[in-house]
């Protein structure tokens, strides 16, 4: 992946280009707060936002998309289907759903939200019609695991073209982005900021002050340099410029070595293989 600036793209197994930098907007509001919040990205040359249905917030997210004076074809839109609409016919319900919310003839990317237990497949087999019909540009998954790509791999058509997963300083899980990598599946990363914790890391502070960066700016740019598609989430205008302000600097081959040293194997959120909801 090359990077490049804010509006640098990933190219997908399937020839879409995608932004790998973007704003995630999971406990923005809907209504004035996650209007703002996408309109002023979008303002700051931001070409990606990622909703979910889940989020509840994607009417916000679509009006912000259309009052733009951004053209639509140039803003990648991702939702997300939500795991009580899993299984074939309802998953086709809920995309609708979600276009309607959004107000847009169109999405970008479309993901199985969690890998739910004896539906995913059908789920997903779902996402790979609208897909043939046009609807999506691209499809995939997130929170999928080694063994559910596997499953999935097993009998799908179409290889997903990404898997959003929690990845941060202290969740780095190699084997499952090298999976991912081998198969063709650009890797995204929820949480990159772990929900804000970063800025309590030691190591990072100390490794962002000798490249004049915050902590955030440190371990979004680490993202990028990995291959990993990010999507930091803020509301505050100070930081959705801070956290793009990342294309002036390199991490050296040593200090990503560094950052990836930090990894404990530890969650912020549910585990894929053992979640309630
Ligand atoms: N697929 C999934 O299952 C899944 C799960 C979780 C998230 N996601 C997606 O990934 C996106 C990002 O993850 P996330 O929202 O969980 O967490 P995040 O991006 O790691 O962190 C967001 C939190 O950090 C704060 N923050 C933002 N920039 C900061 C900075 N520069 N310095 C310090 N604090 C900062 C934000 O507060 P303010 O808003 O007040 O700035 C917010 O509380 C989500 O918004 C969503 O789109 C997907």
């Amino acid at each position: 992946m090359k990077i490049t600036d804010i509006k640098g793209t990933v190219t997908l197994n399937n020839g879409v280009e995608m932004p790998y930098f973007g704003l995630g907007v999971f406990k923005a509001e809907d209504g004035q707060e996650v209007i703002d919040s996408v309109s002023f990205a979008l303002e700051a040359g931001y070409r990606h936002i990622d909703t979910a249905a889940i989020y509840q917030n994607e009417r916000g997210v679509g009006q912000a998309i259309r009052q733009s004076e951004v053209d639509r074809k140039e803003i990648f839109v991702t939702s997300k289907v939500w795991n009580s609409d899993q299984g074939y016919d309802s998953t086709i319900k809920a995309f609708h759903a979600s276009l309607v919310k959004l107000d847009l003839s169109y999405l970008d990317l479309f993901l199985v939200h969690w890998p739910v237990k004896g539906k995913y497949k059908e789920t997903y087999r779902a996402l790979e019609t609208l897909y043939e019909e046009g609807k999506i540009k691209a499809i995939g998954v997130s929170n999928f695991l080694v063994h559910h790509l596997e499953d999935l791999l097993s009998t799908a058509k179409i290889v997903p073209a990404i898997n959003q997963i929690e990845y941060h300083p202290y969740l780095t899980q190699p084997e499952l982005i090298n999976t991912c990598f081998s198969n063709g599946i650009v890797p995204e990363a929820w949480s990159p900021l772990m929900q804000g914790q970063v800025t309590e890391v030691a190591e990072l502070t100390q490794l962002s002050q000798k490249y004049y960066k915050t902590e955030a700016q440190l371990v979004l740019r680490w993202n990028l340099q990995k291959g990993i598609i990010t999507i930091p989430k803020s509301s505050r205008k100070s930081r959705i410029l801070e956290n793009a302000n990342i294309f002036d600097f390199e991490i050296t081959a040593e200090d990503m070595v560094v950052i990836d040293s930090l990894n404990r194997n530890q969650r912020i959120g549910a585990d894929p293989d053992n979640f309630n909801f």
